[in-house]
């Protein structure tokens, strides 16, 4: 499939079910059953400085910074409707941002050498273009500006659950490997009626891309939260997962 193809199926997805995920995966969340920005203050010195998010969605990530005194905020989406969520969500809260309907992956009308930081919540992950994406953020950050992004770790979508029938083996079932770490091929994913095409890149693929872009890692961080990993009543099975592997993987890296 071809990136504009996967760029195109995956809009769709999100014009039609922009409504589902309305603020569910926002800051200070990084991730479903992982550590969020209440633990990693990512974010400590915002006030004042300008920022910009990369898959902005429906804009609860850019009232998260607004309520923190970020001086000026941009958001990117590809989705309408996403972004007449974030436009009517920020507006309710008595805030504005500049929102761009766009691919990340496009050549877009946002300054260089400009924002202290950009970031992207379970964004990243979404384009077809990693090296390009990373270079352009490099370009919209001033020297040592902060790009802090979170997405689902490789293992999370290579592990799954055994599963039987028998009963008897249902208790005694295994995390195995369904699918290879190093297999960075897109996929089609059935998802809410529709379906949507992404690929599982290797950890060492974001690193090289961030390094190439001229980016140096000051924290990558694979924990799953306190109460995740401390839980003794909480059976399910994903949280027996999260006790086991990374959900999500999140870095903070500056421009150099
Ligand atoms: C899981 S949501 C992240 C939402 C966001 N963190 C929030 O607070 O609502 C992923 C978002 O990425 C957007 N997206 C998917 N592919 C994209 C692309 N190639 N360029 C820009 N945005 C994209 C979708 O429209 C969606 O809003």
């Amino acid at each position: 499939m071809q990136p504009t193809e996967i760029i195109n199926k995956n809009k769709q997805y999100w014009e039609e079910n922009a409504d589902l995920w309305f603020g569910t995966t926002a800051l200070p969340t990084y991730g479903v059953k992982f550590v969020s920005e209440d633990d990693l203050h990512f974010f400590k010195d915002i006030s004042g400085k300008k920022a910009l998010e990369i898959c902005c969605g429906s804009g609860h990530s850019l009232k998260y910074l607004a309520d923190r005194n970020a001086a000026e905020l941009w958001g990117v989406d590809l989705s309408h409707k996403q972004l007449e969520n974030a436009a009517a969500y920020l507006r309710e809260n008595g805030y504005t941002a500049k929102l761009i309907c766009s691919p990340m992956e496009a050549d877009l009308d946002i300054p260089k050498n400009y924002f202290d930081y950009v970031y992207s919540i379970y964004g990243i992950g979404w384009t077809t273009d990693l090296q390009g994406t990373f270079n352009k953020i490099a370009s919209y950050l001033k020297k040592d500006g902060i790009f802090i992004f979170s997405w689902h770790h490789t293992l999370n979508y290579c592990v799954a659950w055994s599963c039987s029938q028998r009963k008897e083996e249902v208790e005694n079932s295994q995390l195995v490997f369904n699918k290879s770490y190093f297999d960075e091929s897109y996929f089609t994913m059935p998802v809410d009626g529709s379906e949507i095409v992404l690929c599982n890149r290797k950890i060492s693929t974001y690193i090289n891309a961030l390094a190439k872009a001229g980016f140096i890692i000051e924290e990558m961080v694979e924990q799953n939260d306190k109460q995740t990993m401390e839980s003794v009543n909480d059976n399910s099975d994903k949280t027996k997962k999260a006790k086991m592997i990374p959900i999500s993987v999140c870095f903070k890296v500056r421009k150099i």
